[in-house]
């Protein structure tokens, strides 16, 4: 016996049973935004901008601790009654309460009548996972799993479907010749799919291209929607972010609930809350009646467990607390008025800078009517490449800028690289 297990053991080194098991994994490429980060931070230019970042920063480019989180998380140490035991599965119910009103509404019929479920989630990527999850396991599939998601849209999106076996078909929705909505194209794309195919939509803020339907646009997607009975996934990354009004933002998830369209919505509190690394948000399914919702709860939790077991706890005590809480809400309302408005600054300031003082060929009022953190600059591949490369501005490939990354520092050094490339005379610089 113990020559067999000499002989077993002799056949094939540990070094070489490893080689063997992972040689044929393929190299995969980085995350393209990660890679543009490292890209800046690697460089020495004293001016160089990032614009890739998807996160806030405030006019010295620094990241901003909102000051009612500042509130909030002294509470939280101070508080002798919190422990570190697990949440429950589904999350911390005040949290996932508060979370549901303030996206549903206070008022809203669904959760009145009990039958939303809400789910305490790792942040929005969370939210989308297990809310992709759960389509992949009951949704009444009118043929294959496929989900329906806008071209383009958070690269993620295809990836997070991909991974439970939803395949993803892109929608029309931006049209680069108008660097606006491809509105008629997204109805007919909605006409032409299958009924009761599933559509994913970003509730408000878009991204990557910063382009929102309008209420009226809004009105008729619903129409479509409801005369083919599909089915709105609705990811909702930046409420109160894109405009400073959190019921404003929210506008096109109550009108589809109003309606009384089958939905889900994934929530994040990463950009509104300034909680990036702390991973909260929430996924919300609104359901026909009470005891559907309760099916439904009883099979996110079941997915829930074998996923994660429950959710971390610091960060949604932190929000729990901030939507609990009168003064710390109407705090937080104004640090997101603070966050919302110095973006919607930085875009007037960039219209003006182009059309005024440069006089940049070309029609630049997208960069005001667009909303939200991104802006789709409507610039070519190679001239964003550029603008990387030759001004040490750094943008991903499509042309998108993040104008959280502009500050009263930077923006007249990018309007003047953004004006050269457009002109076709960008020279290096540093
Ligand atoms: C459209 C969209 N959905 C979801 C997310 C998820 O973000 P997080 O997981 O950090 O909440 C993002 C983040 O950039 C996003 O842009």
């Amino acid at each position: 016996m113990a020559n067999r297990i000499k002989q077993i053991v002799s056949h094939l080194s540990g070094t070489e049973m490893l080689a063997e098991l992972w040689q044929d994994v393929p190299l995969a490429p980085p995350d393209s935004i990660f890679q543009l980060t490292a890209a800046y931070k690697a460089d020495t230019f004293k001016d160089k901008v990032n614009l890739g970042v998807g996160a806030y920063r405030d006019d010295n480019n620094k990241p901003w601790i909102l000051p009612v989180v500042k509130k909030a998380t002294s509470i939280l140490l101070n508080d002798e009654t919190l422990d570190h035991e697990y949440l429950p599965i589904t999350g911390l119910a005040d949290f996932t309460n508060a979370a549901a009103k303030l996206i549903l509404g206070a008022d809203s019929p669904a959760i009145m009548e009990g039958r939303t479920v809400s789910v305490q989630t790792i942040s929005g990527t969370g939210a989308n996972h297990l809310g992709a999850l759960f389509l992949s396991k009951f949704y009444k599939w009118n043929g294959p799993p496929r989900v329906y998601l806008s071209n383009p849209t958070w690269a993620n999106h295809h990836a997070i479907f991909r991974n439970v076996g939803i395949e993803p078909v892109e929608y029309a929705y931006y049209d680069p010749k108008t660097i606006g909505l491809d509105f008629i194209g997204f109805i007919a794309a909605l006409q032409d799919a299958p009924d009761r195919s599933v559509f994913l939509v970003h509730a408000c803020a878009h991204n990557p291209t910063g382009v929102d339907p309008t209420q009226e646009q809004w009105k008729a997607i619903a129409k479509v929607i409801a005369a083919k009975k599909h089915y709105t996934f609705f990811d909702c990354a930046y409420q109160g972010f894109a405009s400073g009004d959190l019921d404003k933002d929210a506008w096109a998830v109550r009108y589809f609930v109003e309606q009384g369209l089958p939905l889900l919505v994934c929530q994040s509190f990463a950009k509104n809350a300034g909680l990036y690394g702390e991973r909260v948000g929430a996924l919300h399914v609104v359901s026909t009646n009470e005891e559907t919702a309760s099916r439904v709860k009883s099979q996110l939790s079941v997915l829930q467990r074998s996923e994660i077991s429950n959710p971390p706890s610091h960060g949604a005590r932190l929000v729990s607390l901030i939507l609990n809480d009168d003064e710390l809400f109407e705090e937080w309302k104004r640090d997101i008025e603070t966050m919302a408005g110095r973006i919607i600054e930085m875009r007037r300031e960039l219209h003006r800078l182009l059309t005024e003082e440069l006089k940049t060929p070309g029609n630049w009022d997208h960069i005001v009517n667009q909303i939200g953190m991104f802006s789709f600059t409507g610039i070519s591949g190679s001239q964003s490449k550029e603008l990387v490369e030759k001004g040490h501005i750094y943008l991903t490939g499509n042309g998108r800028i993040s104008m959280a990354g502009l500050n009263s520092h930077n923006i007249a050094y990018f309007a003047e690289k953004l004006d050269a490339v457009v002109r076709g005379s960008l020279s290096s610089s540093g």
